[in-house]
């Protein structure tokens, strides 16, 4: 059977001041269109995964918020950390979730917080490369093809001559690598072997159990160790005790740059992580000036390519500002220059 799981557990730090701790982004309309990220991440795979098979794993902040946001995705399904260890223990502990409901389980992996234009290619895309990981040991992940050097983003170098011999478009990874500084993303940028990982991700239970314990044997047995009390009233005190102790590390950090089995499928489908008000403003309606703005009666006079959103404010005039956010929220403001933004998470605590 299919599973889908939804990593919801990042604070989105790059986008405060509407995401925060109390309400990250994936909780949030941010792109004003009525639904929360998270409620389109759902949406998008409504069709490919039945609804008693998506899984959330996040914090037990955001409990209230889901049975709310997400009515349809059953109770049991709703994994707690009690602290944020990054997404290699988040997987790890879903995956012997799932391992022990479902033993032939075939995961699609997805983050909560990015945006997909075209839905149905994304649904044959996913479908395809599901297809392809339900019947050999793979891993897959979906790779964008790059339009900047990225430095936020995962690149994989595809080996485009080997497709493999079930799917002609799905291709042998190379090499992998997380967050490269800006000298290789500008490197990477010139060939179009190289693609940005989408940080969704496609494998069979037993193919992501096993790499977890090759790769990572002591997080692997930690959370193997606990099967029993999976399901039953003792799970989340046992959960609570073991997170502390476990490495802080990125599934591409801790199994994507090491594991040799790995194939990527080249997509498009207007896919964008909403991580930056820049990715934001690229991804909202525009003016002809290159202004977006998301609120009630936002006015752009002699400005350029800025992004204000202040969905709680009667009236917004901005004028003479060029590569700017504006951003309420709260009674907290937010003016930056975009080409500054990465410094924004410093600006909070
Ligand atoms: N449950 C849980 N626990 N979820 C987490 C945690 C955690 O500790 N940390 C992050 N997440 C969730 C986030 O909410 C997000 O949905 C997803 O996992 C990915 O985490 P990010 O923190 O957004 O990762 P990233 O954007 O820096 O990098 C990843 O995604 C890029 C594409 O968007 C990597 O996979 C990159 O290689 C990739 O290019
Ligand atoms: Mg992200």
């Amino acid at each position: 059977m299919n599973h889908l799981v939804i990593m919801a557990g990042g604070v989105g730090s790059r986008f405060w001041p509407l995401s925060s701790e109390v309400v990250p982004k994936q909780f949030l309309d941010v792109l004003g269109c009525g639904k929360t990220l998270i409620q389109l991440t759902v949406d998008r795979f409504k069709d490919i995964v039945p609804m008693e098979n998506i899984w959330i794993v996040t914090s037990e902040k955001y409990k209230a918020t889901i049975a709310e946001q997400l009515p349809e995705v059953p109770v049991a399904n709703v994994l707690f950390e009690p602290c944020r260890r990054n997404t290699a223990p988040c997987i790890c502990y879903v995956s012997y979730k799932i391992k022990k409901r479902d033993p032939r389980a075939n995961i699609v992996v997805t983050p909560s917080d990015h945006v997909v234009l075209d839905s149905s290619t994304f649904r044959s895309v996913v479908e395809n490369a599901m297809e392809f990981s339900a019947e050999t040991d793979a891993i897959v992940t979906l790779g964008m093809r790059p339009t900047r050097p990225e430095t936020g983003y995962g690149y994989i170098k595809a080996d485009l001559t080997f497709s493999s011999s079930r799917k002609k478009d799905i291709f042998r990874v190379d090499s992998f690598k997380e967050k490269p500084n800006l000298e290789l993303a500008e490197e990477y940028v010139k060939h179009d072997n190289y693609l940005w990982n989408s940080g969704i991700f496609i494998w069979s239970v037993s193919t992501i159990i096993n790499a977890f314990r090759v790769y990572e044997p002591d997080m692997s047995k930690a959370f193997e160790r606990l099967t029993p009390v999976y399901d039953t009233a003792e799970e989340q005190e046992r959960i609570n005790e073991l997170y502390p102790s476990l490495e802080n590390i990125s599934v591409d950090y801790a199994i994507l740059e090491k594991a040799e089995e790995i194939f990527v499928c080249p997509a498009s489908f207007g896919w964008s992580d909403l991580g930056t008000w820049t990715s934001l403003r690229d991804n909202s309606q525009k003016d002809r000036y290159g202004n977006a703005g998301i609120g009630q009666d936002i006015n752009f006079y002699d400005s350029f390519n800025c992004v204000v959103h202040a969905e709680k404010l009667k009236k917004v005039v901005v004028q003479g500002l060029d590569g700017y956010v504006v951003a309420e929220r709260d009674g907290t403001l937010l003016i930056c220059k975009l080409s500054e933004e990465q410094r924004i998470k410093l600006f909070h605590d």
